[in-house]
């Protein structure tokens, strides 16, 4: 079933809008992924926000972190499909859609983000090159990954 895409900045979202977004966010990342760290950790605000919905119901998210926040370069991050939808396709559409929201915002912009690391193949199939060694972040491994817009 085709996703139904809301992208907005934080103060363009609804109370609701964000109440949703952080049920998804903190029952993948906190509960499923049995991780105590804090989800929402201070950059929201400064964020967009990607919500793909199926039948009114989130099933993929991401947020788009602008460049001098986290990296030099703007990142996507809290990449997610809920539960109910995993394993559909939702997630190749969530970072298609992603990237070329990200590439919109901020055109020919390298983007680098911080990778779990049991999904290096599913980013690097967007052009996402691993450029650190793995390393721990709240008990989960990651990698860091780089797409250069030159050679995508
Ligand atoms: C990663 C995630 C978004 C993928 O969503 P999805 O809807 O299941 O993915 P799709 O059906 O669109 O695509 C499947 C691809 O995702 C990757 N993938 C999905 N689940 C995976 C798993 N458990 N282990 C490794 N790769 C996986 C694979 O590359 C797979 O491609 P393949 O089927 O050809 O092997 C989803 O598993 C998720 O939300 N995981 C928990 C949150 C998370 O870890 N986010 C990443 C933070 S860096």
């Amino acid at each position: 079933m085709q996703l139904a895409w809301r992208f907005a900045r934080f103060d363009g979202l609804s109370v609701r809008e964000w109440h949703d977004i952080v049920v998804a966010r903190e029952s993948v990342f906190v509960l499923e992924q049995t991780c105590a760290f804090l989800d929402a950790d201070g950059a929201d605000p400064q964020c967009h926000h990607l919500v793909g919905k199926v039948e009114g119901e989130i099933a993929a998210y991401s947020r788009i972190v602008p460049p001098g926040l986290k990296y030099e370069e703007p990142s996507i991050g809290r990449v997610l499909t809920t539960k109910n939808f995993r394993r559909g396709g939702y997630g190749q559409a969530l970072m298609k859609e992603a990237v070329a929201r990200c590439e919109a915002l901020y055109p020919g912009a390298n983007i680098r983000i911080g990778a779990q690391m049991y999904l290096e193949k599913f980013y690097g199939g967007y052009g996402f090159k691993t450029v650190s060694e793995p390393y721990d972040e709240d008990g989960i491994q990651h990698v860091i990954m780089l797409r250069e817009s030159k050679n995508v």
